[in-house]
Order: structure tokens, then C-alpha cells, then sequence
């Protein structure tokens, strides 16, 4: 069952926090009330409400800084606010816009628009919560799955940060390049899915431990169901082990066929498999993984194209400076040749 609606309400006359807090738990709220903004916003961080409904002139912190500060971090930034302003205060408004008010009642407050305002702003949030939680589910899955491999430890970061960088310079859209900010994280989200014994092993895999392995790609996509939010990762995390020639897994898609962001990733996962530390050998340096990743453009697996954009972006420097941040050098265990990871 969900828990009660929570509304936190700040204004500094008393009054007028008690006609408010009348109205809200008459239909089932738990109101909790803040004589300034600064006391409002202790309230929130505390209390994590469903909405804020706040007046704009207050002592220590007025409405619009209240608004702002809570819009401004990322723990309160998806709880709405509504601001309570005198009539015509057009001013008022559009400052308040520019807080990021969610949305506006005018004093003196009519009990019918505040019901429904409130009303339709809760049911908004549980829905983005909805969405929070189910994202952050997979995402942490996700990093369990890095966490399992002490040799793949920050990948999903820099993964995330290469992809996102690369999608920059093509000029993606903004949705486009947020895919592949999640896709950095999701794509090997199947892999939990895939036992230790397998996912961790040094020496070469079986042709039977391998196909194992290759279902990493459909448990992924079927990991991330059908929230709308990964509409365009879903194919990042089916497709990112495709290969130009169609020689990949799991679908053996060619060509066009293979989704540009898909195609995008696996460019940066094999740049992040060569460039960091393997139980099997060390890094290879930045123009030696470029130079691997040239030779696959010329056996056929990459696209031509894409990987001369990925040149054109990696002279740009940024990928270098992204690949220096940390996490720092991983141990260095010996010995045994194995399939590259990013091959599998
Ligand atoms: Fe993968």
C-alpha cells in the first residue's frame, strides 16, 4: 500500500498555514507547516514530501530561493512546488518560472483549485517516482554486475562518459545522447544473469560457455522491460555485441540494420576493454587501441564511417582526458590469453 500524501507548507503567517493545512488533511494529507523557507527547507530534506506549497515572502529564505534550492538538488529536485502569490503579480510569476515553480495559486486561495492542483501535482510525482525507482533498480543491478569483476571496475562510468561525449560530438539529440548515457550503464546489465564461473573465468570460453555468455544481450533487454524511459536503450543493450558483417551476436543484424546508438557503444566498450588493465595483459595505449579499432573498421565489423567520426572525436582530446579521471590502476594478475571481453 502507498504511504500517506505529504505536503509541506511554508508560509510566516500563522493563519494562513492553518486555513492551508485545514483544507489538505480534511482530504487525507499529512501537512507538516514552516514559519520560514529556511525551516522549510530542513522540513523537506527530512521529510521527503509529496509537494511544497510555499508563499513567496518569507523571513530567511523567501519562495523563489526556497523553489530554486530545492530544484537545484538532486534528492528534492522531482518534488513539485507550488508557489501561493497575490493577485496580478505577474512579476511574481515569471520569477517563479524562472525558480522552477511547478505551478501557482493566487491569494486568497480557493479551496476547489487548491484540491486540484495538489491533487493532479501528487499524482505527477508518484508516477516520476515510479519511474525513479524502477530505473535506479536497474541500475544498480547494473553496477552489482561491475562489481563482480574487479577488472571491469568503472566501466560502466567511463562508458557512460565516452558514449555520452562521442554522441555530443556527432550532434545527437539530447534524448539520443541521454540514451546513451544509460546505455553506458545497462548495456551488460544481463550479465546477472550469467554465473560466476563463466563471467569470471581467465582462460578461453567453451563454445558452450560462450553462448551462455551471448545471453547477457537478451536478458539485458528483457531486464529492462517496457518502461518507455529506455525505449531507446532496449536496443543499445540487444545490440551492442552486432557486428557490421552481421558475424555478431545475438541477432546477426548487418549494415544499417544494427542501431546507430548500438553501433556507437560497441565502438566505445572495445576502446574501454583495450585501454584498461585485463587479468590477461595490460593496457594498450590510447593510439594503439584506436589503431585495433581501425583494424576491425577494415575486417568488416564496424562501420567506416562511424569509426572515422569516432577518430575525428578521440583527436579532439576528450576521450583521453575522460579515460584519465578515476578510478585508478587495477592489480595486475598473469598470464592466460583469452577472448577480448569486448569480443564477447
Ligand atoms: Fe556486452
Amino acid at each position: 500500500m502507498r504511504k500517506m500524501c505529504t505536503v509541506v507548507v511554508a508560509d510566516d503567517v500563522q493563519a494562513n498555514i492553518d486555513l492551508l493545512t485545514g483544507l489538505l488533511v480534511r482530504d487525507g494529507y499529512t501537512v507538516h507547516a514552516a514559519l520560514d523557507g529556511g525551516a522549510a527547507l530542513e522540513l523537506v530534506a527530512r521529510e521527503q514530501p509529496d509537494l511544497v506549497l510555499s508563499d513567496v515572502l518569507m523571513p530567511v529564505l523567501n519562495g523563489f530561493e526556497l523553489c530554486r534550492r530545492l530544484k537545484g538538488n538532486r534528492l528534492t529536485r522531482l518534488i513539485p512546488v507550488v508557489l501561493v502569490t497575490a493577485l496580478g503579480e505577474r512579476e511574481s510569476r515569471i520569477e517563479g518560472i524562472n525558480a522552477g515553480a511547478d505551478d501557482f495559486l493566487t491569494k486568497p486561495v480557493d479551496a476547489h483549485e487548491l484540491k486540484a492542483r495538489v491533487r493532479s501535482l501528487v499524482r505527477l510525482k508518484r508516477f516520476t517516482d515510479d519511474l525513479d525507482s524502477a530505473e535506479s533498480v536497474i541500475v544498480s543491478l547494473a553496477l552489482t554486475v561491475e562489481a563482480r569483476d574487479a577488472y571491469t571496475r568503472g566501466h560502466c562510468d567511463r562508458m557512460a562518459a565516452y558514449a555520452t561525449a562521442f554522441g555530443a560530438h556527432l550532434g545527437l539529440s539530447d534524448e539520443e545522447v541521454e540514451a546513451l548515457r544509460r546505455g553506458g550503464y545497462l548495456h551488460d546489465v544481463g550479465k546477472v544473469g550469467i554465473p560466476d564461473a563463466i563471467l569470471l573465468k581467465a582462460g578461453r570460453l567453451t563454445s558452450d560457455e560462450f553462448a551462455v555468455m551471448k545471453r547477457h544481450t537478451n536478458i539485458g533487454e528483457t531486464l529492462c522491460g517496457d518502461l518507455r524511459l529506455l525505449r531507446l536503450v532496449r536496443p543499445i543493450v540487444r545490440h551492442h555485441h552486432e557486428r557490421l558483417d552481421g558475424s555478431g551476436y545475438p541477432d546477426g543484424l548487418a549494415g544499417s540494420d544494427i542501431p546507430l546508438l548500438a553501433q556507437m557503444t560497441a565502438i566505445v566498450d572495445v576502446y574501454d576493454a583495450l585501454t584498461t588493465e585485463r587479468v590477461y595483459r595490460r593496457p594498450l595505449t590510447h593510439e594503439a587501441a584506436c589503431a585495433e579499432i581501425e583494424d576491425e573498421a577494415r575486417r568488416g565489423w564496424r562501420s567506416p564511417e562511424l569509426v572515422g567520426e569516432f577518430m575525428a572525436f578521440s583527436r579532439s582530446g576528450r576521450l583521453e582526458e575522460l579515460a584519465a579521471e578515476p578510478p585508478g590502476p587495477r592489480p595486475l594478475a598473469g598470464g592466460a590469453s583469452v577472448m577480448s571481453p569486448a569480443a564477447r
